[in-house]
């Protein structure tokens, strides 16, 4: 029987074969330090779980709730924008609560796309950028992830040769999976270059505390005039350790905002109450939990770094995100990242995502996520030393084998 129509469109999802040999791995016993999904580890501070516990024992809380947030939550979202970005918006019209980030920008796609409409993506990227406009029936062109001044030539040539013209040109700074920070100049280059075009901007913040040094990284609405045609995602997933509880935003332009809200109306009922009134009371909290957080993956970041280091796998340090994005030790580099990142889960006891997943551009590269502890990610360090130094003696015929480029 034939695959229907949009499943077509998806193709076998890169990581579930790691999944796979991981999942096997344990069954036979192997302690694998999985390094691979970006799933943060940290519990929820207790106080937003002790709201949830406590608003959870109010019956009217039991029934169906807002699709676009209630409105304690939007303000406390606008609050967030106004006090870190000094960016104004209006609770009621530009800001939308959705089911995790995930959810809101595959929504979007969902409101804005017409068959055949051109997607400019980075490449490699975090797949829902991709993929959301694909269900939704688009056709993606993908440019480069560099937040600098090589941003802009290819992507001239790609407006310029892209029929039709590109209807939005999707944003990820912090960068799932490259970590790297987009500063505010950059922003205003991209925001000009938006609108000379009349292309819609659609920025992914989802790492937007998760940072390690004194730059907080800027949201692209800083820049003035860019709620004309941005809107900009972000979530409490990581910067809460939220991820189970799906919960993030969408805010700035008003018409898309408008679009997005009303195909959410149609599909969902919004959050459970008590999980929107605890987040309510997390946004406005004064920001000690985001601190800790933060302090927590900079530690882990910067013994990955060390101990890979000396190891023998170069890992270079993220300014920000809670990942790593290491280029392949040269001798491994020509099995590409799903192999070598099969090899490091049979060889090393450690999984990692393989860049492949995250697009064609990525697979020189694993990601690496931080969210095992400092032993446990000293413990992968090694693991993969001693594969590392072992691999020239007991690897040649694996690698021949399994070379494929
Ligand atoms: C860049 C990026 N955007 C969005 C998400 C999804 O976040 P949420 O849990 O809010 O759906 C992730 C999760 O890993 C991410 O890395």
């Amino acid at each position: 029987m034939e695959e229907f129509h949009k499943v077509r469109r998806l193709p076998p999802y890169v990581f579930e074969q790691v999944n796979r040999l991981k999942a096997s791995a344990r069954a036979a016993g192997a302690d694998i330090i999985d390094l691979g999904m970006g799933n943060p580890d940290l519990p929820t501070p207790q106080s937003i779980v002790d709201k949830l516990c406590e608003v959870v024992q109010d019956p009217r809380t039991h029934r169906y709730s807002s699709s676009k947030g209630i409105p304690g939550l939007r303000r406390a979202q606008a609050a967030y924008y106004a006090r870190r970005f000094g960016v104004k918006l209006n609770p009621e019209t530009q800001v939308v609560a959705t089911l995790g980030s995930k959810e809101g920008f595959a929504n979007m796609a969902q409101a804005i796309t017409a068959p055949g409409d051109v997607v400019l993506c980075p490449n490699p990227t975090y797949p829902i950028h991709a993929f959301g406009f694909l269900m939704a029936g688009g056709v993606i062109r993908s440019i480069s992830v560099e937040p600098d001044e090589t941003f802009f030539p290819p992507l001239e040539r790609a407006v310029r040769h892209s029929i039709p013209k590109p209807l939005a040109l999707i944003l990820n700074y912090p960068s799932n999976p490259t970590a790297q920070v987009a500063t505010l100049d950059f922003y205003k280059d991209v925001i000009a270059f938006a609108k000379k075009h009349d292309i819609i901007v659609l920025s992914d913040l989802a790492y937007s505390e998760i940072y390690f040094d004194d730059a907080p990284p800027p949201s692209v609405l800083e820049v003035p005039g860019a709620t004309d045609v941005t809107v900009e995602f972000t979530s409490m997933s990581k910067t809460f350790s939220m991820p189970g509880w799906r919960m993030g935003f969408a805010v700035g332009n008003e018409r898309l905002i408008a679009a997005l809200t009303r195909v959410k109306s149609y599909l969902d009922y919004g959050a459970f109450t008590p999980i929107q009134v605890a987040a309510t009371q997390a946004l406005n909290g004064d920001g000690s939990d985001i601190a800790e957080v933060r302090a927590i993956y900079k530690r882990r970041r910067d013994v990955m770094v060390e101990s890979f280091g000396k190891a023998g796998f170069e890992v270079p340090p993220p300014p920000a995100t809670m990942f790593a994005w290491a280029k392949i030790p040269e001798k491994f580099r020509h099995l590409g990242s799903l192999e070598f990142s099969k090899l490091l889960v049979e060889k090393a006891d450690v999984a990692v995502a393989p860049g492949i997943g995250f697009g064609e551009q990525g697979d020189d590269y694993v990601r690496l996520a931080l969210v095992e502890n400092e032993h446990r990610i000293r413990q992968a360090a090694r693991n993969i030393k001693r594969f590392l130094s072992s691999a020239d003696e007991t690897m040649h015929n694996v690698i021949s084998l399994n070379a494929h480029r």
